[in-house]
């Protein structure tokens, strides 16, 4: 197959609406920056464009949730962002912005040349409306219980818990984010994609085209939403914070967050190509250009069913590929930043990176573990004990440890310079390892190319192991005892020494090479060490054997990864434990946006009038039972007496108290809380806790002597 001219690598724009964790990292980030860094190794025209996604619901419901405006919630999380991203060795040529000039102009210029082209039809439709906002209720503006999987909290996009796509109309109970109350319908004129008169294409282009290149749960997404039937879908909203609809009478409508923010990979290569007094036009308009969009499951729709609609309407190329990944779960659950399930970036960079004995070889330990448990066919799992394992056993005992034997060897047995090879005793070992090397090289091409990174990591470890299985055999430090009578090893001894130095050298030039894609700052590392320059990681020198000149002196050996300690992994797994519980509360309730206390507890919560807190019926009670709810590590199902009522409620307790030491608590309850279901158990009601400086929970009491049922004021 010939080769693209040129290459543009995008990866999904994260919402600049909070930290990002490190499953985001692992589905859309690492993954593009591996195949980006193999492409740039081989000298290709490549650029990757990437940037922060500044509009939508997604961010106005942040800025009322910090009580700020939506501009600051862009600024102060596209700077995390974008910081996170570039610590963690993310090489982006350019990490733009939605809310960037360049961006709203090449957004309604796109809009512009579809209407005008007739692509767009105009339809007057009944909304939900919240009444009291006075305000329309679409994507994250309204909640209610998935259709699919009966999360009671699905977005009116998208249920966040099963990853369906959803419309408004489709919830049921629906609600509305801001107030809380049931919405209303109100009549209002929006633009709409006609999917429905694309099919055709995007069976052909998606299914008979793509059918054996693109990865078969991204084939599998496609063809469900094709035979569901594809239905117009509205590209403008009624919203004051996006990107204005370029139309005269089009006032308080902006374009729908999923219109623009996919034009961002466009207005980012323009912006690229303005800085680097580039071209950006043949990145998007000429066909030999490969376009290669790497997202998460979530995004699969967009990518490769809307957004491609809209390139072809425009004359744009479309994707090659759309490498998507599946989720990455942790210790057991669903990773989620608002349920405080999650690593975030920043926190990773914060407990390991910036540290004293951290620094890159902790980012490099990161992608690595990453790496090695892409969620690529399926939903993967890290975990920190495997995190832990990865590291020790695999990147320091046999990565790490075969560079540090070869260095070590070299400076004792071969003065600190690279031996040479002895061709007249290579023997059947030698061979068999350099032949190792190339067809590592050549596995790990196909892998890489073919987007299965997972197969092409384990390609480098699975060298680097041979390189220790050969060291061994090889014994040169048992070689080195046969030694003359000035006491150093006889000629044979030293040339069989020699060629084992030589081989593993030349095997650890190799090493550098090819784990450059994946970790970029190892390679680095080993190229100081053997004082080239950053050139020899170019791809062409992949699987040569001649890497490092003979007599050449190297440096001393330094340390690429330290070990991951038993405290440190146990810190780890409590640290997440408390996070979720101090979340867990706060979300419980799902109260609307406008009571939604904030979470950090050293602000103070608003003034309320005592009517306010009049409408909360609080009253004693004692814990007459108590068990842990399956699969669900923080919660305890408790039975409360109320005096005149029992009641059962799930409590997000159980990291902190034992079952069995809790029955005969006073408590105090929250009894009039509208009852919710967690993990299948409908919860009526809240125990008051109060939560110390250190995270440790205790009861909110009334005094043995006060009767159950007690009203508390
Ligand atoms: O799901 C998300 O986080 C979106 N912000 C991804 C956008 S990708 C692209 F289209 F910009
Ligand atoms: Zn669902």
């Amino acid at each position: 197959m010939k080769s693209p001219k040129r290459y543009l690598i995008t990866s999904a724009l994260p919402y600049a609406n909070g930290p990002k964790h490190i499953g985001h990292l692992a589905g859309a980030y690492l993954p593009a920056d591996i195949y980006v860094r193999y492409l740039r190794a081989q000298k290709r025209d490549v650029v990757y464009v990437c940037g922060s996604d500044e509009h939508g619901a997604a961010i106005t419901i942040q800025a009322m949730k910090e009580g700020t405006t939506p501009k600051a919630i862009v600024d102060k999380y596209h700077a995390m962002l974008e910081s996170n991203m570039h610590d963690l060795g993310i090489s982006f040529d350019i990490y733009h912005r939605t809310s960037a000039p360049i961006h709203h102009e090449t957004a309604q210029e796109f809009f512009t040349a579809l209407n005008q082209k007739g692509d767009l039809q105009l339809k007057e439709t009944e909304q939900y409306y919240d009444e009291e906002a006075k305000t329309f209720l679409a994507d994250r503006y309204i909640i209610g219980t998935c259709p699919v999987c009966s999360n009671d909290n699905a977005y009116g996009d998208q249920c966040e818990k099963c990853g369906t796509s959803l419309s408004p109309e489709q919830l049921i109970n629906p609600r509305s984010t801001l107030s809380g109350n049931a919405p209303s319908k109100k009549t209002t004129t929006h633009w709409y994609l006609p999917l429905d008169k694309h099919e055709d294409f995007l069976r052909k282009w998606i299914l008979e085209d793509h059918k054996s290149d693109w990865k078969t749960n991204v084939l599998g997404q496609c063809k469900g939403w094709l035979d569901n039937g594809l239905q117009p879908r509205a590209v403008t909203r009624d919203l004051d914070w996006g990107v204005a609809v370029p139309l005269p009478d089009a006032t308080g409508k902006v374009l729908y967050v999923w219109f623009d923010a996919p034009i961002g990979y466009i207005s980012a290569t323009k912006q690229w190509a303005k800085d680097n007094n580039r071209d950006w036009k043949p990145y998007w308009e000429d066909k030999e250009t490969k376009l290669v969009h790497f997202i998460g499951k979530d995004n699969i729709v967009f990518h490769c069913i809307i957004f491609p609609v809209m390139l072809q309407l425009h004359g744009n190329i479309l994707p090659d590929n759309v490498p998507s990944n599946e989720f990455m779960n942790l210790e057991g659950d669903k990773m989620s930043t608002s349920r405080g399930w999650s690593i975030e970036m920043e926190e990773y960079i914060n407990d390991f990176v910036k540290k004293e004995n951290g620094g890159d070889m902790m980012v490099d330990a990161l992608r690595y573990y990453l790496a090695s448990i892409a969620p690529e066919t399926k939903d993967s799992e890290f975990t920190w004990k495997g995190f832990q394992d990865a590291l020790n056993s695999e990147l320091v005992a046999v990565f790490g440890n075969f560079v540090n034997r070869t260095f070590v060897l070299m400076h004792k047995l071969c003065k600190g310079k690279v031996p040479p090879l002895h061709e007249s005793i290579a023997d059947e070992l030698d061979k068999k390892l350099l032949a190792d090397i190339q067809q590592a090289k050549n596995n790990i091409e196909t892998n890489i190319e073919g987007y299965k990174f997972r197969d092409a990591l384990f390609e480098v470890i699975d060298l680097a192991r041979k390189g220790n299985k050969y060291m061994q055999d090889k014994e040169p430090w048992i070689v080195a005892k046969n030694v003359g009578e000035d006491g150093n090893p006889t000629p044979e001894a030293q040339q069989k020494i020699d060629n084992c130095l030589h081989v593993c050298l030349q095997l650890t030039a190799n090493l550098a090479v090819l784990i450059n894609p994946f970790l970029p700052f190892t390679a680095k590392k080993l190229c100081a060490m053997m004082k080239v320059v950053d050139k020899m990681l170019e791809w062409e020198n992949a699987g040569k054997s001649t890497l490092l000149s003979v007599g050449y002196s190297l440096r001393a050996p330094e340390l690429l990864f330290r070990k991951l300690e038993d405290t440190e992994v146990s810190e780890q797994i409590e640290k997440l434990k408390n996070k979720s519980i101090q979340l867990m509360e706060a979300t419980q309730n799902n109260q609307p946006i406008a009571n939604i206390e904030t979470a950090a507890p050293e602000q103070k919560k608003p003034v309320i009038q005592f009517d306010d807190f009049a409408k909360v019926d609080l009253k004693t009670g004692t814990i007459i039972a108590a068990e842990k709810v399956e699969k669900a590590d923080k919660l305890l199902k408790l039975e409360v007496d109320l005096g005149v009522e029992k009641r059962t409620i799930v409590s997000g307790i159980a990291l902190h108290f034992d079952p069995s030491a809790i029955i005969g608590q006073k408590v105090v309850v929250v009894t009039n809380l509208a009852p919710r279901k967690m993990r299948g158990i409908e919860s009526n009601g809240m125990i008051l806790m109060a939560e110390n400086a250190d995270g440790k929970l205790q009861f909110v009491a009334a005094n043995e002597a006060t009767s159950n049922g007690a009203n508390v004021s």
